[in-house]
């Protein structure tokens, strides 16, 4: 209630004329809360995700004054220029290296922000995947002050069964607090690997055959195929980051470059996008460990995949 002191003027008009009203919320706010208030830092923070792991970090990492912008989407707009206090990406690692479309992405961007930090999610083996984004983006001219590793569900379906991998506990909720906590305190650091890490990622791509500057980037016509089980409900259509597949009168059909990100296939209602057999490609040689298991993230919509991945 306003009050009418003893010299006739209301309590609210005196603090007027002492400069001191800001509104009735800011009201019997302590000075050092609202400076605070004034202060918060504006955080943008890029993601992308196939399965959902990454959407639920960024998230848990967001407050209300940070902006989660889809890579997918920002490459699809053209916007490559960002600046804020703090910028920060989340992205999964696919052979311990960024997927192809979040690597052009960065490469291309402009980011002015005075502190800079990667959250990089892998499901079993991360070896020098810090190493590697550091390389990058020192290389692109825009080094990161902090980066570290979570790990999570590994949607990498030719060796995992996505059914054993959700019973697993990953240790989320203190990997999470620990990130927070860095991130509270802007600090820089970078989480360590070993040699013995880096060596077994250069064992990987000397068995894979992969290209270092490029990583995954392959052919979605050559490595999945769509069975009978189609029902036509278009899912494929929206959670590919590429747009790589398209409703045909004789059914669906994909084709293009491909960030192997395995978002048609998880997410696909009817399990009717399957791999291909190839027998002779390395990453395929063994096929898949269980077809008849997909996964997303529990707490991340096929909505929310749609929205970040539509083209
Ligand atoms: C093509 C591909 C390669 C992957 N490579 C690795 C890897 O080298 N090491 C690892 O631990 N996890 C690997 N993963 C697992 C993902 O990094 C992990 O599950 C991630 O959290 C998925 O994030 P998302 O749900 O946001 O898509 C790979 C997954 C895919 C699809
Ligand atoms: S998501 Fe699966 S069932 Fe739906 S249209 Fe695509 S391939 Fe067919
Ligand atoms: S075709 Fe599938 S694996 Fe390839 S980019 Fe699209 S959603 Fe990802």
């Amino acid at each position: 209630m306003d009050t009418i002191n003893n010299k006739g003027i209301s309590r609210r008009e005196a603090l007027k004329r002492m400069g001191l009203f800001m509104g009735s919320t800011a009201l019997g706010m302590p000075a050092a809360l609202t400076a605070c208030k004034k202060e918060a830092k504006k955080r943008i923070l890029f993601y992308f995700t196939a399965t959902g792991n990454c959407l639920y970090v960024a998230r848990q990492l967001a407050d209300e004054h940070t902006e989660l912008l889809s890579i997918p989407q920002l490459v699809k707009q053209g916007r490559y220029d960002f600046e804020a206090d703090e910028i920060g990406i989340v992205y999964p690692i696919y052979g311990h290296m960024p997927p192809n479309l979040v690597r052009n992405f960065i490469q291309k961007a402009h980011l002015t922000a005075a502190y800079k930090f990667a959250v990089l999610t892998f499901g079993a083996r991360k070896c020098n995947a810090v190493g590697i984004w550091d390389e990058i983006t020192r290389k692109a001219g825009k080094p990161f002050d902090y980066i570290t590793t979570m790990i999570m569900v590994d949607n990498w379906l030719p060796n995992f069964d996505m059914n054993e991998q959700m019973k697993m506990d990953k240790g989320i909720p203190a990997n999470l607090e620990r990130i927070r906590a860095d991130l509270a305190q802007q600090r820089h650091w970078l989480e360590p690997f070993t040699e013995e890490e880096r060596r077994m990622h250069e064992g990987f791509m000397a068995y894979t055959h992969l290209d270092p500057e490029v990583g995954f980037l392959m052919r979605s016509e050559k490595y999945f195929r769509i069975t009978d089980a189609c029902v036509g409900c278009a899912i494929c259509t929206d959670v590919c980051p590429r747009g790589n597949y398209k409703l045909t009168s004789t059914g669906v059909k994909t084709e293009g470059d491909c960030d192997f990100c395995f978002a048609c296939i998880q997410n696909c209602s009817q399990k009717a996008i399957q791999f291909a057999e190839l027998p002779d490609d390395p990453l395929l040689a063994r096929g898949e460990v269980n077809p008849n298991a997909r996964y997303r993230n529990e707490h991340v919509s096929l909505w929310s995949i749609k929205n970040a991945n539509r083209q």
